[in-house]
């Protein structure tokens, strides 16, 4: 989607981290935005913040674990802005636990990370079909899409299969005016340690997180939407914003065909 000035930008987990630079990037390049969140009181935040920087925004409060609640979300952006064209799936969080630990772990997880995603493709793409304009779906995958870290494995497993199906998607798109990319970084300067907060029946008050802030890798919210706007204009699909992970998914690939055990992925700390 090479023009982005003046068309709507759809962004679920938009009230923190990389969904909240994605809305300042986005909108700074002239598009209007819609928000979806879980946390209404980061969400209002947001739209002041955002409204405050002259952009153009709505927003939604959205569990994205629901099929209806996305629906809703769709319907509140086409009855705000009239369409979608760039549609960021990028809501997520992250638990610890060992492979063989709790299913309700498991089960939060793969409802954010992955059924998050499905929802989103579900509810916009068949609408954004329907209009026959240019669009871009950005799915908001990890590292983790492409190695096996130890100690979050529910998330590893939905990062894979966002990877996954982003690669089905690219070639359901051929012949559509339709666009997608994968997005898959390594450390970013977020409040993803502390996504426990968003958990059911949890206190949010209770909930502290390590800081990447201090990481060797670590990069800026804005880095990567600028990155990912780049991306999307050059329709690009994969967008792998720290390349020694680029480096260790191919040494990954190359053991696979030699028959070689995987190797620890490496974080640059
Ligand atoms: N920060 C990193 O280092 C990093 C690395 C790779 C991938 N990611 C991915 O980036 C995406 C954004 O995460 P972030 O790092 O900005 O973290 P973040 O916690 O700062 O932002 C995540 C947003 O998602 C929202 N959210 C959580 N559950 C939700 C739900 N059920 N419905 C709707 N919204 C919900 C949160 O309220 C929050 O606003 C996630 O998919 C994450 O897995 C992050």
């Amino acid at each position: 989607m090479q023009h982005v000035d003046g068309k709507v930008a759809v962004i679920t987990g938009g009230a923190s981290g990389i969904g909240l630079g994605f809305a300042h990037a986005f909108g700074t390049a002239g598009m209007k935005l819609m928000l979806g969140d879980i946390e209404e009181k980061a969400l209002a935040s947001a739209s002041a913040e955002l409204t405050a920087a002259g952009h153009d925004v709505g927003t939604f409060v959205v569990d994205v674990t629901s099929a209806e609640a996305v629906d809703a979300f769709a319907d509140a952006t086409y009855s705000t802005f009239g369409g979608a064209h760039l549609v960021c799936n990028n809501a997520g969080v992250v638990e610890r636990h060992d492979s063989w630990g709790s299913l309700d772990d498991w089960k939060w997880v793969i409802d954010v990370d992955l059924w998050g995603v499905v929802h989103g493709v579900h509810s916009f793409v068949p609408r954004m079909l329907d209009a026959g304009e240019d669009g871009h779906v950005v799915n908001t995958a990890s590292t983790a899409g492409l190695l096996g870290f130890p100690g979050i494995s529910s998330y590893v497993a939905a990062k894979h299969a966002v990877v996954g199906m982003s690669q089905s998607m690219f070639h359901e798109f051929a012949h559509t005016p339709l666009g997608v990319s994968v997005l898959c970084p390594g450390v970013v300067d977020t409040n993803i340690n502390s996504s426990h907060r968003n958990r059911p029946g949890v206190d949010p008050a209770a909930v502290t997180g390590e800081t990447f802030e201090t990481y060797e890798e670590v990069l800026s919210t804005a880095d990567v939407a600028g990155i990912v706007l780049d991306a999307v204009k050059a329709d690009q699909f994969w967008i792998l914003p720290h390349e020694h992970y680029g480096e260790q998914a191919l040494k990954n690939a190359t053991d696979r065909v030699a028959k070689g055990n995987p190797v620890m992925p490496r974080v640059k700390r």
